[in-house]
């Protein structure tokens, strides 16, 4: 007899891009101007927990992020992501979904935290339909369709996406560059500035560079091609500064970009930008490049170090910025 309801937990991790993806060339597809290729964090510190249920008695497809429960029919991303998933499998027909989605780290803050959930959920549901990928990196084109940065968490180590050229999306999907073991002294430190929601989405955010910034237009036809090459070259050759420094500069210009938009937008704070003159004196007294930094769409700064110098990079960063009392001094590792 046919099955009445089956259920099934995944944990996703989160992904920092050390080049950015930041603009879209179709929005319903989240299809981006530019390549990015990102870091997968360690699962054990950044995560997204998702199980999804599927039963004849359910009425609708639900879902509850954190213990709120979200309207899934006001969400056209959630909705696609189950109407792609659909699409490809032939079990459960007719049957509804209820998903239970919870962050072990601030949601909307500029974390990532909307990559690790879409992942999660791609990959769940992928798992409770059974689809079978038709090639490599299709399930990637699903969470892409939830979240652009999304479709990057759907692998370990560090993964590219390629932008693609095809108008449907199928060929803009993840790529593993290579595993975390490939370079496991590669880590990250978390300064979270603030964990407040940010003012502005990514969506939104993106939307107004795409229309208003000759800069984003700029970046994306001649600057990322040539990092994109630069960067992975360096992830494999395992070259430090040459990687730390690609990833500062890209993120530096993506903000550069940020400021470009018209009106402007501003992730970056004053701490911020204590960071990252903080980053360059510490290079600057080191008399080599010992550590990076990243930010995404938040003023939360994401460091870059390698193990042999994590220890010393926390403490000139606990020196310079003291945790508030009562708070805990994270130390996040890589790999995943
Ligand atoms: O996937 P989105 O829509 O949340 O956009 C992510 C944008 C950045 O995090 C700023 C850059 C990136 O490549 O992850």
């Amino acid at each position: 007899p046919r099955a009445l309801m089956a259920q099934l937990t995944v944990a996703s991790p989160t992904n920092i891009a050390v080049i950015k993806y930041w603009g879209k060339r179709d929005t319903a597809l989240n299809l981006p101007i530019n390549s990015s290729v990102s870091l997968t964090i360690n699962q054990a510190d950044l995560r997204t927990v998702t199980t999804v249920t599927v039963s004849k008695d359910f009425e609708k497809d639900r879902l509850w992020l954190n213990g709120e429960e979200e309207d899934v029919s006001a969400s056209k991303r959630v909705q696609k992501v189950f109407a792609m998933v659909r699409g490809r499998s032939r079990q459960w027909e007719g049957m509804k979904v209820h998903v239970v989605s919870v962050n072990n780290f601030p949601t909307a803050a500029g974390l990532a935290s909307s990559a690790a959930g879409y992942a999660a959920l791609a990959f769940a549901l992928g798992k409770l339909y059974a689809v079978e990928e038709s090639y490599p990196g299709e399930l990637s084109t699903i969470a892409r369709v939830g979240s652009g940065s999304a479709c990057r968490s759907l692998a370990g180590g560090f993964v590219a996406w390629d932008m693609g050229s095809r108008e449907d999306g199928a060929d803009s999907c993840a790529r593993q560059v290579a595993p975390a073991e490939h370079w496991p002294e590669l880590q990250v430190l978390i300064l979270v500035v603030s964990d407040k929601k940010k003012a502005v989405s990514s969506t939104a955010g993106m939307q107004t560079a795409v229309e208003t910034s000759p800069l984003l237009a700029h970046r994306a036809a001649h600057v990322v091609p040539a990092r994109m090459l630069a960067m992975e070259a360096a992830y494999l050759k395992k070259d430090f500064a040459a990687f730390a420094q690609l990833a500062m500069q890209d993120s530096n210009q993506f903000h550069a970009t940020c400021l470009d938009t018209f009106p402007p937008i501003f992730y970056l704070n004053d701490v911020s930008r204590a960071v990252i003159q903080f980053v360059h004196a510490f290079n600057s007294a080191c008399g080599e490049t010992r550590m990076g930094y990243t930010f995404d769409a938040g003023p939360n700064a994401v460091l870059l170090v390698q193990q042999q110098h994590a220890v010393q990079a926390l403490a000139a960063v606990l020196t310079h910025f003291p945790a508030e009392p009562g708070s805990e001094a994270s130390y996040v590792n890589r790999p995943a």
